[in-house]
């Protein structure tokens, strides 16, 4: 017995990212491949299992099919069915840019309401102390110097 523990099982070294692109040119009935949730589906040989129709699938291939796949809301047989047409990733720059845009505007905010809130009132504490100090030793309250 030889290549006994060869086995088929994609681990996350082997994944292949595929830029838009090239996903672009997948778009036809001998070739078709689908985007959904940035992963990449070959779903050249299911066009005629789908029991959705060919035609739904025709429309979108070639291009992001997330919308059309969550809008039918399919079943979790379906989410498992499709892990057998996965080819790859969706490249990291072809992904929607607006969370990015977002992460980095949160990372380079350092300053809370608590960095000025406390000085402040520090301040203004010591501010009350000695104004009281003044008055019980001259007996002159400040701010009315009559
Ligand atoms: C690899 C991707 C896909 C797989 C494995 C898949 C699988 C299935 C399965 C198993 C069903 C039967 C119902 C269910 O179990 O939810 C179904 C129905 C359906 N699918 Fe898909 N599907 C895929 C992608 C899509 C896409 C991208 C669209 C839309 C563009 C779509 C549109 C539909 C429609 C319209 C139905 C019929 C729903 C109904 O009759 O109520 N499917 N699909």
């Amino acid at each position: 017995m030889e290549g006994g523990n060869k086995t088929d099982t994609v681990s996350e070294s082997n994944v292949k990212y595929y830029t838009l692109e090239e996903i672009q040119h997948h778009n036809m009935s001998k070739d078709s491949w689908l985007i959904i949730h940035d992963k990449v589906y070959d779903v050249t040989s299911f066009l005629e299992e789908h029991p959705g129709g060919e035609d739904v699938l025709l429309e979108q291939a070639g291009s992001d099919a997330t919308e059309s796949f969550e809008d039918v809301g399919h079943s979790t047989d379906a989410k498992e069915m499709m892990q057998q047409y996965l080819v790859g990733n969706l490249h990291l720059d072809d992904r929607n840019k607006d969370s990015k845009e977002i992460l980095i505007t949160n990372s380079g905010e350092s300053s809370s309401w608590t960095t000025w809130l406390i000085p402040a009132l520090a301040a203004a504490m010591e501010r009350i102390d000695i104004t009281q100090q003044f008055q019980k030793y001259t007996g002159c309250s400040l701010g009315r110097w009559t």
